[in-house]
């Protein structure tokens, strides 16, 4: 277990014990071998301003939460919430953040990516009007090159495009983990945020226009380092919820996000249960009956392991709550297709068309087995 190291003389315990002006809120998952020195490094970056720092730890097994307590019982400003059975950035960043009194707040990544040197700055857009104030990548005097690889600065120039498409030329760093902005605004802003994605400074900007709260915003360029210890938790399932999270944007937020995701997955399913229709009856010659009951079952456990995986990643069902889960699915699948052909029967007595019949069934079905399945699978 690391040891806490004590921080340089110029950060006094006066200040610090201050009502803080500004609360740094830190995600972490196992992320134990940065918080020393993150302690240190704000504390040389903020001289002239109270500050606090909340780490928002998600039961890191590499005992984060523990090095943190460690270095709050040697400097009061800095707090430690461990949530436990929890995992997810934007809501760790929401709870961090709600957890503040101080009049301004920042998110910040633990691996020292972002470069806390610029935060005097960011704070100081702010107290001059800015609502909230963005560190800056892709902005003059900042850069994005060192921190990335090339597959992963392509992505995140990719991901930046499409961002401008939903949110206008409104800043030129949507997808940057690090902003720093006025409590008041965030407290405004709060309860129409999304807790179940990557992406939250992106969900601020386009909830604030949703909203009609009036949101000023400034860039304070920065270069993205490397990482100095532990390991990136991005992944292909964060891309696919990232696209998720887009193309509810896109329609304003009527379709939510996991309903888009339970979508692509279901779409994903067809996919499956054709190719294991073909197999049954091209390379096993097994009869239609036993070909479609294989494929359905097959579909079916697949979307439940998706869904669990991408879907509903921040309330995935373990152990023997998997099984359960499974069994509850495999039902309210049945009862969906019971729908789908009854809906799609109704329709076609009206309006003899087989294909509007059909997809309006399959709809039926989509919609009805997201909503319950909401209420009895992932609860
Ligand atoms: N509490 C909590 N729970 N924290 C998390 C979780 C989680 O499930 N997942 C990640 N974090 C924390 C990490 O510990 C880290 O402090 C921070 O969130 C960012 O995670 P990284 O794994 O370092 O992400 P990245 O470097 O690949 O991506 C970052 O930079 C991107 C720049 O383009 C993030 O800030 C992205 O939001 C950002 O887009
Ligand atoms: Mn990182």
């Amino acid at each position: 277990m690391m040891e806490a190291k004590v921080i340089g003389a110029d950060e006094t315990p006066a200040k610090a014990s201050a009502a803080p002006v500004l609360s740094v809120v830190v995600p972490s998952f196992n992320e134990a071998g940065n918080m020393p020195l993150m302690v240190e490094n704000l504390g040389k970056a903020l001289k002239d301003v109270p500050w606090e720092l909340i780490v928002v730890d998600d039961d890191s097994p590499d005992g984060t939460a523990e090095v943190v307590k460690s270095l709050s019982r040697q400097h009061p400003n800095v707090r430690c919430l461990r949530r436990i059975g929890r995992r997810g950035l934007s809501s760790a960043c929401i709870e961090g953040i709600s957890a503040s009194a101080a009049p301004f707040v920042a998110v910040m990544d633990a691996d020292h990516q972002h470069d806390e040197r610029i935060l005097p700055k960011m704070l100081a857009e702010a107290e001059q009007g800015a609502d909230l104030v963005v560190g800056s990548r892709y902005v003059d005097g900042g850069s994005a090159g060192e921190g990335f690889t090339e597959t992963r600065l392509r992505g995140s120039q990719l991901a930046t495009t499409l961002s401008a498409l939903v949110l206008g030329k409104k800043t030129t760093d949507p997808m940057s983990g690090f902003f720093l902005m006025r409590r008041d605004k965030f407290d405004q802003l709060a309860s129409r945020l999304a807790t179940d994605g990557f992406k939250i400074l992106l969900d601020i900007i386009v909830s604030a226009g949703s909203a009609n709260v009036d949101l000023k915003i400034a860039e304070v360029p920065y270069t993205f380092r490397t990482r100095h210890a532990g390991d990136s938790k991005m992944s292909p399932l964060i891309t696919v919820q990232f696209l998720g999270l887009w193309l509810s944007k896109l329609t304003r937020g009527l379709l939510p996000t996991t309903f888009l995701l339970f979508s692509m997955v279901g779409a994903s399913g067809i996919f499956v249960h054709m190719t294991v229709l073909w197999a049954t009856q091209t390379q096993m010659g097994a009869s239609f009956t036993v070909g479609q009951i294989t494929a359905t079952m097959l579909a079916m456990t697949w979307n439940f392991f998706l869904n669990n995986e991408l879907t509903y990643a921040n309330k995935r069902l373990r152990g023997i709550k998997m099984l359960t889960g499974l069994l509850s699915f495999y039902l309210v699948c049945s009862l969906g297709a019971i729908a789908n052909i009854s809906v799609a029967e109704i329709i076609y007595s009206v309006r003899p068309g087989a294909y509007v019949a059909g997809l309006a069934g399959a709809l039926m079905s989509a919609v009805f087995n997201y909503a319950v399945t909401r209420m009895f699978t992932w609860r």
